[in-house]
Order: C-alpha cells, then structure tokens, then sequence
C-alpha cells in the first residue's frame, strides 16, 4: 500500500520526494516505547503503532457487515492510511459492498473465494487462501465467501479517500442498498450467490452456517424504500 504516486505527482520534483531531510517529530520523535507490541482499545480501534501478531490478535464482535465476525481497526503513527482486521466463521460468508478504489485485501488464514463484479454485470469468482491479495476496482461490488475448515481472516489496507461517505459521515458501505446506501443485504442478493456457497462448502463436507446471520438481519431489515426521481 502506497501513496507514492499521488505524492509524486502532487509535487512533480522527486529530488524533493526522496531527499528532503525534515522529520515529522509530532508523529514519531523516537520514543522508545514507539513500537512497542501495546495500545489501548477504543470502541473498534487499536491506538497502536505496531502490532506484534496479526495472525493471533484477539478480535471484536462486530454485526453490521454479517455473519457475526470480528473485527478490529487500527491507525498508525498519525497517519491517514486506514487498516483493519476481519476474520468470519467456518461456513459463513459476509455482505457484499462497494466503494471506492484502493482497498487492498490480504487473507492471513482459512480459504474460500471473493465474487467481484461492477453494478449490472455477472459477479466473477476468485479463489483464494493465505497470502492472497484481493484489490476490488473502483465502486465494484464484492463479497468474501469462506469455504474452508477454518476461521477466515483478512487485513484490509486503505487510504481514507476509498471511503464514500453519506451527509452524516457514514461510509455507505456499511449501510443498506435500502437506506441509500452500497451494501447488500442478505435478503437481496442473488438465488446463485448461496447455491454457490453451498457448493464449494460440499467439497469439504460442510454445510452453510448462515441462518442466524439471515435471522439476525431478518429482524431489522429496513423495507424497501420506493426509488424517488430527483
Ligand atoms: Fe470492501
């Protein structure tokens, strides 16, 4: 994950980029304590500028992407590029969303597949497994299926921008097709998407754990809002 390019570009003049001597000293000072493996938990945040274990963190329960996974979200050293982990259970898989480009997705455990496709067009498949990265290009949806006998987990790298975000300051991506926003509800996806599911999940001998994500979304599922025509 970089932001070289748009640094580059920003200022035109590399001698400038690579060879200016001026230190950030409000964000890294040389505390000695700077990268040591702590931090204190805010809500889904980590204020810590080095973890020790991503594999292994402990993680917190977060409901609103699906599937009861869990979560944790880190900020580093002052900066702007956002990271998170997420990790979802054996048999389940999470809402599909969209936003914008540059989130980079790298799967640290289990297996299973992404579906990506732009709106309109036949969702694609990809496979993967520990040590895949997934880019999904600019507002196309995906969707991350786990398949295999494990947790799954990822850690997402983004920049602040890949964020669209409604009047309030919500990324959209995290709130209903049927509020207005970019994430897909359970109950609106495609027949395939689970016959799918249910099919690569067969190859090991097991079935969908889905129900109590589907209950659990059943039971505050916003109606349909009628489209309006600005
Ligand atoms: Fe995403």
């Amino acid at each position: 994950m970089t932001n070289a390019p748009v640094i580059i570009n920003a200022f035109g003049d590399i001698d400038f980029v690579f060879n200016t001597r001026y230190d950030f000293r409000d964000r890294f000072n040389g505390e000695p304590d700077y990268f040591a493996n702590k931090g204190e938990q805010r809500g889904l945040l980590l204020d810590t500028n080095f973890v020790a274990d991503a594999v292994n963190l402990p993680l917190i329960s977060a409901k609103e992407r699906g599937a009861g996974g869990g979560h944790i979200r880190f900020s580093m050293a002052k900066g702007c590029m956002n990271s998170h982990i997420s990790q979802f259970g054996v048999g389940t898989y999470k809402k599909a969303h969209a936003h914008g480009p540059g989130a980079h997705v790298i799967v640290m455990s289990g297996e299973g597949f992404s579906l990506m496709w732009p709106e309109g067009a036949e969702p694609q498949r990809y496979e993967w497994k520990k040590g895949t990265m997934i880019v999904p290009p600019n507002l196309w949806f995906h969707q991350h299926f786990n398949t295999g006998t494990t947790p799954a987990r990822y850690l997402a790298f983004k920049s602040e921008g890949v964020s669209i975000r409604n009047a309030q300051g919500v990324p959209k991506a995290w709130i209903s097709r049927r509020l207005g926003g970019d994430q897909i509800d359970y109950a609106d996806e495609s027949p395939r998407v689970r016959q799918w599911f249910a099919e690569a999940l067969a190859t090991h001998g097991l079935t969908p754990r889905m129900d109590e994500a589907y209950a659990l979304e059943r039971a505050d599922l916003p109606s349909r809002v009628p489209q309006t025509v600005p």
